[in-house]
């Protein structure tokens, strides 16, 4: 495994397997890395002859008072674990590579799609999303780019990036990783304290509960999510949100949507727990 930090130096490497006629497959994160991200590996060199992958604590997308300067940092054994995945390119470049002017002056915003969920919570956050993922795809060129599905509403903004813009790389959506007890597995669970850590996967399961109601018949969507919101709050989790969307729009969904994602957010102590569940609905 090859580690760079200069754009140049990954360009000349994607380059000369391109020359080879090898497919290139990218898989970009912030470091910290656990087993959700290693799946996107996985996925990655599944689908292609050569995996790359960036670690970036990308400044941008961080909001005034989020935990940007406390994100953690943990290249050593980040590399350790891409290595023993077969990964064969990491670009993990400092902040002045990626911002050599400090803040850009060209951000890619993806309209509407960032007004819900936890777009309306952390405004700026995915038009700093997006501009990173398009520098990344802009320095790497892959053929083709994993993403969690854990992070619903960044993918769907990903892929509607993508399409706006007519950019030539594929994005596979990977199944959310998860604990045993079904907490889906995260870096800032790192900051949940033991009884908060045995708390948590609550979230999940309201989650099944609402898809199950839905499953059943339920069809008056925001009385389900105050429903499921209360009871969250009442194990003593502060909800951001907990809404039914329609899967393309991630606007609130109605009763002939049939795409449907359950999505929340809920702060459990210190950190912002995220999670999601996507069902179809068939038949009447
Ligand atoms: P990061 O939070 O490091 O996540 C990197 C990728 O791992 C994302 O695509 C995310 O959805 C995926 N991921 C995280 N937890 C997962 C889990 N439990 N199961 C499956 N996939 C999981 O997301 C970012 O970084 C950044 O916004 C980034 C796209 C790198 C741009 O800076």
């Amino acid at each position: 495994m090859k580690r760079v930090e200069t754009i140049a130096e990954v360009r000349a490497q994607v380059r000369a397997w391109k020359a080879e006629g090898l497919r290139v497959g990218f898989v970009p994160t912030m470091g910290n890395l656990h087993v959700g991200h290693l799946k996107l590996v996985e996925a990655a060199r599944e689908h292609c002859d050569r995996t790359v992958a960036s670690i970036f604590v990308n400044p941008t997308q961080f909001g005034p008072g989020e935990d940007y300067e406390s994100y953690p940092r943990t290249l050593d054994a980040d590399l350790r674990q891409l290595e023993q995945k077969s990964t064969d390119l990491v670009f993990a470049p400092p902040v002045e590579e990626m911002y050599p002017g400090g803040e850009p002056r060209t951000w890619v915003n993806v309209e509407g799609l960032d007004q819900y969920l936890c777009g309306a919570s952390r405004p700026g956050h995915f038009r700093g999303v997006a501009t990173v993922v398009t520098k990344l795809f802009n320095i790497v060129a892959p053929d083709l780019a994993a993403f969690g599905e854990k992070d619903y509403q960044q993918l769907a903004i990903i892929r509607r990036m993508v399409r706006d813009l007519c950019m030539p790389v594929e994005i596979l959506g990977v199944p959310t990783e998860r604990e045993s007890d079904g907490l889906a597995v995260s870096s800032r669970n790192g900051y949940l304290s033991e009884s908060e850590r045995s708390l948590a996967p609550e979230l999940y399961h309201h989650l099944l509960q609402a898809r199950d109601a839905i499953q059943a018949g339920e069809r008056n969507y925001p009385e389900l999510c105050r429903t499921m919101s209360r009871a969250l709050e009442e194990r003593g989790f502060t909800v951001d949100y907990f809404d039914v969307v329609n899967a393309e729009t991630l606007a609130p969904a109605g009763p002939d949507d049939r795409q449907l994602v359950i999505a929340a957010a809920a702060w459990l102590g210190k950190p912002r727990l995220i999670d999601n569940m996507a069902l179809e609905i068939v038949g009447a």
